[in-house]
């Protein structure tokens, strides 16, 4: 990894994962701590240092086997493995130090954090499992068994799976996988330590005696994002037909194994299997990050929780009226300016904003980081720059996107911000979209590229005497001719760079833009879509009645939350069925469903996770699993499984 794909708060790519079992000695009831660290990328490697901190240092001459104590210094130890040894893709360095100061207590007391210094002096994050010992022996479930006893989360399409009376230790790949496949069982180990830190990571790739043993298969049949999972008398089969199947397939085995550890009745399967695809392409969810600055660390955890969903693509609101969000070469006034609200910036404090400015920005290191870490989860991010309405950031840091001669206040948005519209007839809009394409272009590798298109005033241009002479030379004389105009040329700049327009649905207003190719997000009246996908263009619901999750959960005055889609309960987001809006014979444009989070109120993380989960959970399963396999009462029991910010 380069240092531009590394940003704080997003977790690095590793290639290096580090177990550790801890056993006690005969002579030495604080015993010895043994270490498996494997490589799990592509490179072998030789020549390198092993960095880890752990609570119970080696403090007396440290037994040490198969390994060089070079330093240590309170919890940082540094050590190397004998010259000349070679750490080979899915190969393991094992070695043992003794002499620790006590006998450890609690799987806390294991290895804290870790890093690989390479031969080069490039240090490499490593991906470190919980701390191990020997079963005292099997352990067994207790309890009644739940009707349905397993916490997937989305439900899969087939399941199959009897309730096991034992809890596995932990899942294991088995001796001989490749390491492409012990990568993809480290990066699900870290995703679950990420998202549920407190609790026991499902997977070690340390083999002890009550662990579950697991094997991987490729299987095309299985499509695309499909997998299988066969419960056998000795192993796990992990079939997939490609690394999100994979990634999948071991969501679903960490999400049974999570269950089965809470107990309250849910299980392990004994035997049995799980066949699963999903129902749409696309599964999204939005961010707005323009009302509201997220740090990156945030984002990366939110993209974390998608995945734990099995969601697939992040559409990620970059810039509105209240904040130009992108660092845009050439463009610094973007976000020097258009990023900052404040009472002396050139942009007002709006919701939520106290007395001080405030403000932030995302660089392209941040964002090469985050699609290096979405991708990681097989995320695709999807950018929004919302033009040519909801600009007035951008015009705040631009003065001269706007026509001098156009009066002020002479249309407003519903949201009451004036004149905040990209005008067509100035040559700045176009010089400086194509540098924002640029941008988009070489950050994002999405196929699809979103440029809003919602919410363009009425009156918006009307009196822009430069827009309306424009207008003239094109023989068109009503604004939503203009927006289309506007919105072909977007799409033309979009093609030259190989990527198709996503917009939102009122991009298909008046002549709307080329069909071929373009997605269109419908967030309006259901209605709205399927006249849509009609006209020949693909689609993606996301109705504000049922999935915008910044609508109140209920009417209830203490509620909180926006009202003007209605309020939407939980059970009426998970009843949403979007085979009832869409015709049969136009399914084939729906690509899929997404959630919106618009975050004007969302001041805090209590309000983010108020509104976002469980609903957001009830969107994922509206987007993977078949309709007739939906069933609200075994949903609303497993959404204590739910992660959270
Ligand atoms: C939107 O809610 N304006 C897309």
């Amino acid at each position: 990894m380069t240092d531009q794909q590394r940003a704080p708060g997003v977790p690095d790519q590793t290639r290096f994962h580090l177990d550790c079992l801890w056993q006690p000695l005969e002579d030495d009831p604080a015993g010895r701590l043994v270490f498996e660290l494997r490589n799990t990328g592509d490179d072998p490697i030789a020549g390198f240092r092993l960095v880890f901190t752990t609570l119970r240092f080696v403090e007396r001459d440290p037994l040490a086997d198969n390994v060089r104590l070079i330093d240590r210094k309170g919890y940082f130890h540094e050590v190397a493995p004998p010259d000349g040894f070679h750490l080979v893709p899915g190969g393991a360095w094992r070695f043992s130090l003794g002499g620790i100061t006590g006998e450890p207590q609690h799987r806390s007391e294991g290895i804290v954090s870790a890093y690989v210094t390479e031969a080069d002096g490039e240090r490499r994050a490593v991906v470190v499992g919980d701390l191990r010992r020997k079963a005292s022996g099997e352990r067994r479930a207790s309890g009644a068994v739940a009707a349905q006893p397993f916490a997937l989360m989305p439900w899969p399409a087939e399941v199959a799976i009897a309730p096991s009376d034992v809890l596995p230790g932990y899942l294991v790949p088995a001796e001989g996988v490749t390491a492409d496949e012990l990568s993809a069982v480290s990066t699900v180990t870290a995703l679950f330590r990420r998202l549920f830190p407190i609790e026991p990571a499902p997977f070690s790739l340390m083999a002890l005696p009550d662990d579950r043993l697991l094997r991987f298969a490729t299987d095309t049949s299985l499509g695309r994002e499909g997998y299988r999972l066969e419960f056998r008398a000795d192993d796990i089969l992990v079939a997939a037909a490609d690394a999100a199947g994979r990634q999948y397939a071991l969501t679903a085995l960490g999400q049974l194994l999570r269950g089965a550890r809470a107990g309250g009745g849910f299980r392990f399967p004994a035997d049995g299997h799980i066949i699963d695809h999903p129902r749409f392409g696309w599964r999204g969810c939005h961010l707005d990050t323009a009302r509201r600055f997220f740090p990156v660390g945030d984002i990366a955890r939110f993209l974390d929780c998608l995945a734990y969903l099995r969601l697939n693509v992040f559409h990620w609101h970059l810039t509105d009226d209240e904040a130009w969000r992108l660092e845009i070469r050439g463009y610094p006034q973007l976000t020097s300016v258009g990023s900052v609200r404040g009472p002396e910036a050139a942009l007002r404090p709006q919701l939520g904003d106290g007395p001080e400015a405030s403000g932030g920005f995302y660089s392209h290191a941040d964002v090469r980081a985050l699609v290096a870490h979405a991708g990681r989860l097989n995320i695709e991010i999807v950018p929004e720059v919302d033009i040519p309405g909801h600009s007035t950031a951008a015009l705040a840091a631009l003065p001269a996107l706007a026509d001098p001669d156009e009066p002020a206040g002479a249309y407003a948005s519903v949201q009451g911000f004036a004149n905040n519209a990209l005008n067509p007839a100035i040559d700045l809009t176009w010089t400086m979209l194509e540098a924002v394409v640029d941008d988009l272009a070489a950050l994002f590798p999405s196929p699809h590229l979103h440029v809003g298109g919602d919410e363009v005033p009425h009156g918006a241009w009307q009196s822009s005497p430069l827009a309306v002479r424009l207008m003239a030379d094109l023989g068109i004389n009503d604004p939503e001719a203009l927006q289309s105009h506007f919105m072909r040329r977007v799409q033309t700049m979009l093609r030259k760079r190989g990527r198709q327009l996503a917009g939102w649905n009122e991009v298909g207003n008046g002549a709307g833009v080329e069909t071929e190719g373009t997605l269109l997000t419908v967030w309006q009246k259901a209605t709205i879509g399927a006249g849509l996908a009609e006209r020949g263009y693909d689609i993606v619901m996301a109705p504000a009645e049922a999935y915008y999750l910044d609508i109140a959960h209920s009417q209830a005055w203490d509620e909180i939350g926006m009202s003007w889609a209605g309020a939407t309960s939980l059970e009426a987001a998970y009843a949403y069925e979007v085979g009832n809006d869409i015709p049969a014979d136009l399914l084939p444009r729906l690509k899929g469903i997404q959630a919106c989070l618009w975050t004007e109120l969302i001041d805090s993380r209590a309000h983010f996770n108020h509104l976002v989960f469980p609903r957001l959970a009830a969107v994922a399963e509206a987007g993977w699993t078949p309709a007739p396999r939906k069933d609200w009462s075994r949903f609303q029991q497993l959404t204590r499984f739910c992660p959270s910010l």
